[in-house]
């Protein structure tokens, strides 16, 4: 068997960032190092109490950082309770709930560290809002030399799927700090977006949470209740059957890359105006006049996915 990918979970839980955290739990592919938080799905305090909620009850061992509160320069857009709830997590009952204090450390500093402590080994998942991640490279710039890989759930790119969730071309956690976004795009470090161009194409329906519960376990039985209000927001608004397969899906890129296809290219983010959050970007070897994308690092960008294969993999590890 192959070494596991260590790994650093920058996250905002959030129904499908627990989705998420569920999975990497489950997934022999991967040695989770640490979860950082960062305001997004809800405020900090609660996401931070989701993440400790759910190491404490899974059995997580890793452990959890307190990220930053708000965007690097604008104020915190409100949560969207409409989608996860008041309490993250689809307001269903926190059974077992103990007060628990995440570590001392602020999130970006815990990065800072476990880069240096493991150097090109660590890839670091994001899959809220950039804010953690901007605020490490301001700290410490070479962190984006000791990294082995950057993954984040994020973006729109209108090549498939969606072009946006919360305007026409911006999806949520690019919208939410679009300065820190740009930031972590434009640094020297290798960051593969796991858009909603194929987040949106990846479906879990009813049919699929039931038989989770009836085969992951305790896991299963829960994921089965957060999902539900998350897939009457997408009946509702988007006529999706089911629960779009967001941040599972940059977990899922982690353990198989084969399962998606890449475009590369330098990413810019708009940060002003109409198209504010909107992520764009140039594909490598094309030709333009000067532009803010010259110079820029080469990026990918998911434009395809195997949807199937994505929604086996999870179900299978879930099993297991
Ligand atoms: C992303 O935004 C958040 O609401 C979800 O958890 C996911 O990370 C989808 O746009
Ligand atoms: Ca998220």
């Amino acid at each position: 068997m192959t070494t596991p990918t260590k790994i650093i979970f920058d996250t905002d839980p959030g129904i499908d960032d627990a989705m998420a955290l569920l999975f990497i739990q489950a997934s022999p592919a991967i040695d989770l190092l640490a979860v950082t938080t960062v305001f997004g799905n809800a405020d900090i305090d609660t996401t931070t109490r989701n993440a400790l909620y759910l190491k404490d009850r899974f059995g997580l061992t890793a452990p959890v950082y307190k990220g930053t509160d708000k965007p690097l320069t604008r104020p915190r857009n409100p949560s969207p309770t409409f989608v996860h709830g008041e309490n993250g997590l689809g307001d269903v009952e926190l059974t077992g709930l103990v007060a628990a204090e995440p570590e001392a450390k602020p999130a970006y500093q815990a990065i800072i560290d476990l880069a240096r402590a493991n150097p090109g080994e660590v890839t670091l998942v994001a899959v809220g809002p950039l804010t953690n991640l901007a605020l490490a490279l301001q700290a410490d710039p070479e962190v984006a030399t000791l990294l082995k890989a950057v993954v984040i759930m994020g973006g729109a790119f209108a090549v498939a799927g969606k072009p946006g969730n919360v305007t026409p071309v911006a999806e949520a956690n690019i919208w939410n700090d679009p300065e820190a976004a740009d930031l972590v795009f434009t640094a020297p470090w290798f960051v593969t977006a796991v858009s909603l161009d194929v987040t949106t194409q990846v479906v879990m329906s009813p049919a699929y949470m039931e038989e989770l519960e009836a085969t992951a376990g305790p896991a299963g039985a829960f994921l089965n209740a957060i999902s539900k209000p998350y897939a009457r927001f997408y009946g509702g608004r988007d006529g999706i059957v089911g629960c779009c397969v967001h941040d599972a899906a940059a977990v899922a890129f982690v353990i198989d890359p084969s399962l998606f296809d890449v475009r590369r290219g330098s990413i810019r983010v708009v940060t002003n105006g109409i198209a504010l959050g909107q992520t764009c970007q140039m594909v490598e070897g094309e030709l333009f006049g000067p532009s803010a994308w010259d110079g820029q690092p080469v990026q990918a960008i998911t434009v395809g996915v195997k949807a199937e294969g994505l929604l086996r993999l999870y179900r299978e590890t879930m099993r297991a």
